[in-house]
């Protein structure tokens, strides 16, 4: 019998557009339980380079203004893979049309925006999510199982790093992540924003944060053409920076818990080092993305002289998403997150319910980094509203 087919969207076609052509064209190879996404049509603004994506990537057509693609009859979802300041205006525009969203991260600019975002998906009855894709690595969905099942206990702590380093040159250019009015905020929304996903999904939601922010390198280069992470430019003329080099900050869990938090792009050696402990009265685990088929698990209750952290292959049938890939201890990588991530929004999308991470839990999230943003300006603890 075919498969249902459901036709995707999708504007922007560089980094992450890659990233997720390549998650729908696979999709269905290694999941026949839901929808059959198509690559119906993609958008960029310049047709000489959308042309070619489309065709490098595999979507049947291409529109060279997103608002043409959000009016189609023949899509279903809208796949926004634009840098953030685009985010709300496309997703609500899509939300108005009905259809589907998935949004890159962090939501939006500000945390008004992103409600904005939330009040068009819901007002107009269309499922929503959010790409926080490390949520969906086999090994952080076993932590979470363990913590569900109490395995660890009451938790204590989440320490949380994302430590990257591809701006450490003061030539790299000023690309849009440098910019806060494209991207809102530096390495606090790029890459912190994935931490406090994995906080919020494995320890519970945030009640408070203190933190602070530095901008080391003041003044880049211009862009030339590219604007990637490996970005490079020969301009002679200098522009501000605007967003945060680094930041760090403590939070506390409505739970009790508490947490520490670290997202540098100045971070020397460590090019994508995503990483958190968790330990609580019965236990401990922690997850490195550079390792990331691997969870370290320790148990209070080994036995004496067996007391000691252990490291867990997630790549067995009872670990989430494994069965689906290959026979055990063959392993996956970065681009299997977003496959499963959007197996969840498929899934999601028959059962007329959206996946968590959706846009509820993107306004959650972007009111964290509201709140670190201004702990550090007013160098004070910040409380969370619900
Ligand atoms: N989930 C993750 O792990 C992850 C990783 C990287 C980036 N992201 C997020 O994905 C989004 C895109 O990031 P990226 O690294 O792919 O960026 P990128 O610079 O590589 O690509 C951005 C794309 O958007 C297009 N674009 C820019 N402005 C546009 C506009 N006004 N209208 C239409 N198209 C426009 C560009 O031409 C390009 O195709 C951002 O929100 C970013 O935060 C998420």
């Amino acid at each position: 019998m075919s498969r249902k087919e459901i036709n995707i969207g999708m504007i922007g076609y560089q980094f992450m557009g890659k990233m997720h052509s390549h998650a729908y064209r696979d999709l269905s190879f290694y999941f026949e339980d839901t929808l059959k996404p198509v690559l119906k049509a993609i958008a960029g603004r310049n047709e000489t380079a959308v042309i070619q994506a489309a065709e490098q990537m595999g979507w049947e057509s291409y529109e060279t203004d997103w608002r043409r693609l959000v009016e189609r009859d023949d899509i279903d979802v809208i796949d926004i893979v634009t840098p953030n300041h685009t985010h709300a205006e496309i997703a609500i525009a899509a939300a108005e049309h009905g259809k589907h969203i998935l949004s890159e991260k962090p939501l939006a600019l500000t945390v008004e925006d992103a409600e904005r975002m939330k009040e068009a998906v819901e007002k107009n009855g269309v499922l929503h999510m959010i790409c926080h894709n490390y949520r969906f690595a086999p090994a952080v969905q076993y932590a979470r199982k363990l913590i569900e099942e109490g395995k660890l206990g009451q938790i204590y702590h989440m320490r949380a790093n994302y430590l990257q380093d591809f701006i450490m040159d003061p030539s790299f250019p000023l690309i849009w992540r440098l910019n806060k009015e494209v991207s809102g905020s530096g390495a606090l929304g790029d890459i912190g924003a994935h931490s406090i996903d994995l906080a919020r999904f494995l320890v519970g939601e945030i009640s408070e944060v203190s933190g602070m922010m530095e901008t080391f390198i003041k003044e880049r280069p211009l862009p030339g053409a590219g604007q990637g992470l490996t970005a490079k430019t020969e301009n002679s003329e200098y522009g501000k920076v605007t967003v945060d080099d680094a930041v760090a900050f403590l939070a506390r869990f409505e739970n009790g818990a508490m947490g520490t938090f670290e997202a540098t792009r100045f971070a020397g050696g460590n090019r994508n080092k995503n990483k958190f402990e968790i330990n609580g009265s019965k236990g401990s685990v922690r997850w490195d993305m550079e390792n990331m088929n691997n969870l370290d698990v320790y148990f209070e209750d080994s036995p004496a002289g067996l007391q000691g952290f252990r490291s867990i292959n997630c790549t067995e049938e009872v670990h989430p998403y494994a069965e689906a890939y290959w026979p055990p201890g063959h392993i996956i990588g970065y681009e299997h997150t977003f496959i499963n991530l959007m197996h969840a929004f498929m899934k999601g999308i028959e059962a007329k319910e959206s996946p968590s991470p959706n846009f509820v839990d993107g306004v959650r999230n972007q009111k964290v980094l509201a709140a670190v943003e201004t702990s550090a300006s007013e160098r004070k603890w910040v409380s969370i509203s619900r």
